[in-house]
């Protein structure tokens, strides 16, 4: 559970050092100005809907729906640019993404039998919030194409036989954190399927699906999902700001109540969520609404500069991996990665043990962090594996970052090959 608050405080622990350990979104377009722009917008959009203003002075300054107010526009983005066709009262406005996993897992998993299932390695944020709530998890390990749905079938398999429920998934189809891999459209098919079958919920986490390197994007699960199976879960930290703690929460399965009514899962599950948070800020909602106004509910367009940046900076970073550890002579440096169609975050593998001692030193000595792949690993694994994450690092900070790990890889690596540092 400490995985997460040491990674994000590893830059502090060494000012010195250029941190591939993170997975701050780039900051170069977050400008002050813009946050009184897109509040104005807000209240602007709910004048010219008839707002009365005593309502509006109430959704600003009081408590408001637990499940939120920018329900509407969430739904409108959802369908523009994901495909993603769903009511408002489908959708649950939380307080970042970490909180719609909160509330997910808190719904879901509800008896001692019932167990968790996650993608490994998988973001932290998941493992924490699992450990947090004491549900049991299984880590189901993943493929250089993602989630396998044959090596899930057989977990589901493992774990039924072991007397106990599985009763959801999770799993970031697109650009994961921490591997940045993919899971190409045929798996996403199966994998559907699967869960069908199985009865098996699928949470579908996905705040990189916009930022795809060449532009090209495969629908998400839920766009795909004909039969219920997939909770979709959503975060405004790299689309709008990190600081906005905004996410959400897509459910738009039935459930019965009292008296024959039905209502959506997200409706059921606002009170687990009026427990965590009682509702999400004004504020942020507000401004992060202007924001979607803005823009016609359409990310796609509005975060196209951004995805740029982050495409030229992994570029960057897989040009200056090959450039220190030239794929013909891996017999020689020991050293691979993957080549992530899009995100934040690329995999490298080492010849050493890559833990957080490794990353320690790698950090006080040679003033480069990155984080230990076995961190994201649920029940082993990743331990010659280290992520990089460069979504908040300029060209040139890229490529001086790599020569410096470079040298700590050289210097670790037991019987040290003659490694040249290329001049750039
Ligand atoms: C896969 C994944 N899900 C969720 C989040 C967190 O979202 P939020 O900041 O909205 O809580 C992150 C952030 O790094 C992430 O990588």
């Amino acid at each position: 559970m400490d995985s997460m608050r040491m990674l994000s405080e590893t830059a502090m622990r060494f000012p010195a050092a250029l941190s591939f350990s993170s997975g701050a979104p780039y900051d170069g377009t977050h400008d002050p100005a813009t946050l009184p722009v897109y509040l104005d917008r807000y209240l602007r959009h709910l004048r010219e809907g008839g707002v009365p203003e005593q309502r509006i002075r109430k959704l600003l300054f009081q408590y408001g729906p637990v499940n939120g107010f920018i329900r509407e526009e969430v739904a409108r983005n959802l369908r523009q640019d994901e495909g993603i066709d769903v009511p408002a009262d489908a959708v649950m406005i939380t307080s970042g993404c970490q909180e719609a996993m909160l509330v997910a897992l808190r719904g879901l998993i509800t008896g001692p039998q019932d167990v968790l299932l996650t993608v490994s390695p998988a973001y932290v944020g998941i493992l924490g919030a699992a450990r947090m709530l004491d549900v049991p998890l299984v880590g189901v390990p993943e493929g250089p194409d993602g989630l396998d749905p044959d090596t899930l079938a057989a977990a589901v398999a493992d774990v039924r036989a072991s007397g106990r429920r599985p009763v959801a998934v999770y799993l970031i189809p697109d650009f994961s954190n921490p591997s940045g891999t993919v899971v190409p459209l045929a798996a996403r098919h199966r994998l559907l399927e699967l869960a069908r079958r199985e009865r098996l919920v699928v949470l579908e986490d996905n705040p990189y699906g916009l930022f795809a390197r060449d532009g090209e994007q495969l629908p998400t699960m839920k766009s795909l999902d004909r039969h219920g199976s997939v909770l979709y879960l959503g975060s405004f930290a790299k689309t709008a700001f990190p600081g906005a703690r905004l996410g959400y929460l897509v459910a738009d399965q039935p459930v019965s109540g009292p008296g024959g009514s039905v209502r959506t899962l997200a409706e059921e599950l606002s009170r687990a969520k009026s427990m965590f948070t009682v509702g999400t800020s004004s504020l942020s909602q507000a401004v992060v609404g202007g924001m979607l106004v803005e823009h016609d509910y359409d990310l796609r367009t509005a975060t196209r500069a951004t995805a740029a940046v982050y495409a030229e900076r992994l570029d960057t970073t897989l040009a200056a991996l090959a450039a220190h550890f030239p794929p013909e002579r891996h017999a020689e440096h020991g050293v691979s990665w993957n080549t992530p169609r899009g995100g934040f975050f690329l995999t490298v593998e080492v010849p050493f043990v890559a833990d957080l001692a490794a990353m320690e030193r790698c950090a006080s000595d040679f003033g480069v962090s990155w984080a230990p792949m076995s961190m994201f690993h649920v029940g082993g694994g990743g331990d010659r594996a280290m992520r990089l994450g460069f979504s908040n690092l300029a060209p040139d900070d890229i490529r001086e970052g790599v020569a410096r790990l470079a040298r700590f890889i050289s210097d670790t690596t037991p019987g040290r090959y003659g490694h040249d540092v290329p001049r750039e």
